[in-house]
């Protein structure tokens, strides 16, 4: 049975930690940012939603549970009805849909926050890959034809709405929405090679969902990360920008176009504290080469100093 949750003020000065569904949590910044937060128990509860039982066994990985089987709730039933003490095991693993509510719905009980990492995952076929190797050996340029299993429009735009009205309805204080770099108007076009992948319009359909959480009235934060990379977090500069204007000066800035996914998931973590600083705010991050600057410690100051 869950409970009831305290204000968010009042939890805060009582050091509860707050309840946080991360969704995506089998992707791969889903899942760091879904490890990094249980590790940080005394912060955070978190929680994850996987949409299949090969997700769900990767969060197992990390001693996080699929909660109680039916069968042992209906057993603690008949206990408790005898007045014999028995609690069951609070899931923390969540399987379902995002394009499916009711497959969902139970995930967004009682949070305090809500971290949206689902996406639209462009797919390459072998044959694929294999003409393209063949391609670049004969000195012929050709782009690769991705395909998605489930159309942007389906998981960036109405899956990520579901999740939106779900918040709303289920009154969660905070909404942290993983996007992307190039969903601004100017960048946001037919010929962008984002939109064009598999001819999905992927930043069509994130820049929809976006201006649908501004929208929503809920607290909301939006994170426009650049090209992601798997190399290791917590080694280089955040820089933050807004506007997709990084794209056009990071050079000047003496940053690169990327960031790596584990940054990703430790900003996650930083604008989850630091809510009343990026409350309502929307922004792009990219970081500097390891060496070319600081190591990005001081969050407070860097969320300063977003417009
Ligand atoms: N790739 C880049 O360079 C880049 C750049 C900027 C921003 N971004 C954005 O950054 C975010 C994180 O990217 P990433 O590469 O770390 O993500 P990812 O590994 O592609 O993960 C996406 C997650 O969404 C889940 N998902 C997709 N459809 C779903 C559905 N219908 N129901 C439930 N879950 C569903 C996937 O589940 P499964 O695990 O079952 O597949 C997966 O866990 C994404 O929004 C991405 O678009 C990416």
């Amino acid at each position: 049975m869950a409970c009831q949750r305290a204000p968010l003020s009042l939890q805060m000065l009582l050091g509860v930690p707050k309840q946080v569904l991360v969704t995506g949590a089998s992707g791969r910044t889903g899942f760091l940012t879904f490890t990094k937060l249980r590790e940080l128990e005394k912060e955070f509860y978190v929680r994850g939603l996987v949409r299949s039982q090969k997700g769900a066994k990767k969060l197992e990985t990390t001693g996080a549970s699929l909660g109680d089987s039916e069968k042992i709730k209906e057993q603690n039933a008949k206990m408790r009805a005898m007045g014999l003490p028995a609690d069951d095991d609070e899931p923390e693993v969540f399987v379902g849909d995002i394009m499916d509510r009711d497959s969902i719905q139970e995930a967004f009980d009682d949070l305090d926050a809500l971290v949206i990492l689902t996406s639209g995952v462009p797919k390459l076929r072998k044959r694929e890959i294999v003409k393209t190797v063949l391609s670049k050996l004969i000195g012929r340029q050709r782009m690769p034809k991705f395909y998605y299993d489930q159309m942007p429009e389906e998981v960036d735009w109405l899956g990520c709405k579901c999740q939106i009205d779900l918040a709303k309805e289920k009154g969660i204080d905070h909404v942290v929405l993983v996007s992307s770099m190039g969903v601004s108007p100017q960048k946001n076009t037919p010929d962008n090679t984002l939109n064009k992948i598999g001819g999905g319009n992927i930043l069509v359909w994130k820049a929809k969902a976006e201006d649908y959480l501004k929208e929503s009235g809920l607290t909301y934060t939006i994170i426009h990360p650049g090209g992601l990379t798997n190399k290791p977090g917590g080694e280089r500069e955040l820089v933050l920008g807004t506007d997709d204007s990084l794209l056009d000066n990071y050079e000047q800035l003496g940053a690169t176009r990327t960031i790596p996914r584990e940054d990703v998931a430790n900003l996650v973590i930083e604008v989850l504290r630091h809510k009343e600083l990026v409350a309502n705010k929307s922004f792009d991050v990219v970081t500097k080469d390891v060496g070319a600057g600081a190591p990005t410690k001081d969050w407070e100051s860097l969320f300063k100093t977003l417009p």
